[in-house]
């Protein structure tokens, strides 16, 4: 088996469609606050290369001699179906070109409680959901590359309120992880979902930001071998090495496509051993370039 395993990690793209199905209840709930906020207070100027630089992605996917892809989250800005197939079209998730990969939601694909319960996501990204999980449910399921285990865990939930970014991964699917975590044969366990455990200046997330059960979610990682936790729902990309905190590291993605954060992460782990490199993407080139580099080692 080969022990050097080669993954790219992206993050926060918000892909938005020309047309979109809006339902009278919209109005009402969260997706009109996110549609203010994409039209009116001009967050939708910060996705506006989005397509070109999905594009520059996928060739940089092809490119690189990546092993899987891995995507954790906010595929749309609504979550509407419209906007999910789109990112899925984009990222080619269902071609035979396209690396094999393990996507997880984030909140934004579950804008609402109908988007969450529509299965979207799921099934616009099923190419990617492919693996070992328990009794049948979709989330969690984990995927072996070479003698590393990737486990997929869905942290993300609707919310009412328009100021609520929270997630939760919930009771029974943390039962879920912990059997799954204990079945997985031998091997680094990297856990891949949308929330952080930290802010890049190690602080945590804020109240109406962050994972309910964040504390429960690391005691279950903690215990199940978990090596590594990598996340988005944070635009700027960082890590943390591991502490006597969380016994692992942590990397932040990014978004690859917001303006001026415009990145994804390469990594080459060798035992345990990781190289990361930020890839930015250049507006000029249209191709992506070296970044930030980093070394760290896993609790292996
Ligand atoms: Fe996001
Ligand atoms: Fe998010």
């Amino acid at each position: 088996m080969n022990p050097t395993v080669r993954l790219a990690h992206f993050s926060d793209i918000h892909v938005t469609a020309p047309s979109c199905s809006w339902r009278l209840r919209d109005w009402f709930n969260k997706r009109m606050s996110a549609w203010l906020n994409l039209r009116v207070l001009g967050r939708g100027k910060h996705f506006r290369h989005t397509d070109r630089i999905l594009l520059a992605l996928r060739e940089e996917l092809a490119e690189r001699n990546f092993h899987r892809v891995l995507f954790s989250g906010d595929a749309t800005a609504m979550g509407f179906e419209e906007e999910v197939r789109r990112a899925a079209e984009l990222l080619g998730v269902d071609t035979k070109e396209q690396l094999p990969g393990l996507a997880v939601p984030g909140n934004h694909d579950y804008c609402t409680a109908a988007a969450r319960r529509s299965g979207h996501f799921e099934r616009h990204f099923a190419p990617w959901q492919d693996g070992a999980r328990v009794a049948d449910e979709i989330y969690p399921f984990a995927q072996r590359v070479g003698p590393v285990w990737l486990v997929g865990v869905n942290s993300a939930t609707a919310n009412r309120w328009a100021w609520d970014a929270r997630g939760q991964v919930g009771a029974t699917q943390l039962e879920r992880l912990e059997k799954l975590l204990a079945s997985l044969e031998p091997g680094p366990r990297i856990l891949v979902t949308h929330y952080p455990i930290w802010l890049a200046d190690g602080t945590p997330e804020h109240a109406f930001h962050g994972l309910r059960d964040l504390d429960a979610l690391v005691s279950v990682a903690r215990r199940g071998g978990v090596v590594l936790w990598l996340h988005g729902h944070r635009h700027g990309s960082y890590h943390h090495a591991h502490s006597e905190h969380v016994p692992f590291p942590v990397i932040c993605a990014g978004s690859a496509t917001q303006s001026g954060c415009w990145s994804y992460s390469d990594y080459t782990l060798n035992g345990g051993h990781l190289r990361g490199v930020q890839r930015i993407f250049d507006e000029r080139s249209g191709h992506f370039r070296d970044g930030r580099t980093f070394e760290l080692d896993l609790p292996i």
